[in-house]
């Protein structure tokens, strides 16, 4: 498959900036158009050694903005969408929910509304697995689970979901939902969890965790979402939904304590606060439908993956101090981790 031109919304955050480094370093042929609207999250810095490429174009955009999508989709020949663009932090979510209904859920149905009109071959509507809202001790999320958003990002989240599948159902628009579970790695903002732990124990400060730190996630190294991606790209069936993750289940706690360990720092920094309000208790996805149908396989396993992004923030050192005021400016930051992002 080569020389088609991808539309990647929210190239410029966390997992779209790694999706978009991972692509063109595994389909050089292929054009990305990179479409973001450089809020907080985007950090032109995520891209910065893709500048010079003939292959990839940024466009400073917001997908709520119809004209602005209509105008991309009119100068570009698009054949695939991957949409990653969203509001994605639940702290901020609680703080500011109508933000998070305009991005996730308006922009969403912009974006679907053009690709219709347009005719495009494939349509990924990346989603999280906190649609499913949260788990008892036992048991995993499948795609049949039914949607139950618990905060107002994962509810804005569901509606997206809901939106595409849809688009799917009434306009045939092929459209592949994934779900996948919290992501980790290089770029991420440290205003979610991994981030925050290792920029915070390397300034030697206090670790905020939420409650009693027994809340459990699911994590995956951000390259293995980026692989299963590409997979649903080459082999999806449209109208299907995927789940995406690692079998990689610990609590916050643990997490904390591992990265601790691998920092070299003590686990006096690590300091109990007061809950997250709703705060889901554990997430865990049954990835089998992904791997069993299209052979997808995460390739890294927690600790390694959590040695090559201690390893990454340790190198990248001025990339994230240049970050800290804005994650700051966050209030109930450091308190949290949820979509990666809370302790
Ligand atoms: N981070 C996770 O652990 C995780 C897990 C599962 C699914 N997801 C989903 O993956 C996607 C990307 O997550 P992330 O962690 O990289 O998010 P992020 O917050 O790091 O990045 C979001 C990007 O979207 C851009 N954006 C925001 N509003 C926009 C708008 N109106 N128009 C255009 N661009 C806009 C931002 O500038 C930023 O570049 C989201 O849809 C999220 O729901 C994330």
């Amino acid at each position: 498959m080569t020389g088609r031109t991808l539309l990647v919304t929210g190239g410029m955050g966390f997992i779209g900036s790694n999706f978009v480094h991972y692509w063109l370093a595994h389909h050089s042929k292929d054009r990305i158009v990179n479409l973001d609207a450089l809020t907080y999250a985007g950090n032109p810095d995520n891209t910065a050694s893709l500048e010079h490429l003939p292959n990839y174009r940024l466009v400073q955009g917001d997908i709520a903005d119809v004209q602005c999508v209509q105008r991309v989709f009119q100068e570009e020949a698009i054949d695939i969408v991957v949409h990653f663009a969203a509001e994605s932090h639940v702290d901020r979510s609680i703080a500011d929910p109508q933000l998070f209904v305009r991005t996730n859920v308006l922009g969403t149905q912009s974006l679907l509304e053009e690709a219709r009109r347009q005719g495009v071959s494939k349509f990924v509507h990346v989603s999280t697995d906190e649609v499913y809202g949260t788990l008892g001790k036992e048991g995993l999320f499948t795609e049949s689970t039914p949607l139950a958003p618990n905060s107002p990002y994962s509810a804005s989240k569901a509606g997206s979901d809901l939106l595409a599948r849809a688009y799917y159902e009434t306009y045939s628009l092929p459209v592949v939902i994934t779900r996948c579970s919290n992501n980790y790695g290089p770029y991420q903002f440290p205003e979610k969890l991994i981030p925050t732990i290792i920029t915070r124990a390397l300034q030697n400060q206090r670790i905020p965790v939420y409650g009693d730190g027994l809340n459990i996630r699911d994590w995956l190294y951000v390259e293995d979402h980026c692989s299963a991606i590409e997979c649903v790209i080459q082999s999806g069936t449209p109208g299907h939904v995927y789940n995406i993750g690692g079998g990689n289940e610990r609590t916050n706690l643990e997490i904390v304590r591992t990265i601790l360990a691998e920092i070299g720092k003590p686990e006096s920094l690590i300091e109990f606060v007061a809950d997250r309000l709703g705060h889901d208790l554990r997430y865990a996805i049954d990835a089998g439908k992904l791997q069993h149908e299209l052979g997808w396989r995460p390739r890294y396993k927690l600790e390694q993956g959590l040695k090559l992004t201690v390893a990454w923030y340790l190198e990248h050192e001025a990339w994230w101090r240049k970050l800290l005021p804005q994650a700051a400016s966050n209030k109930v930051l450091n308190a949290a981790a949820d979509e990666g992002d809370v302790l």
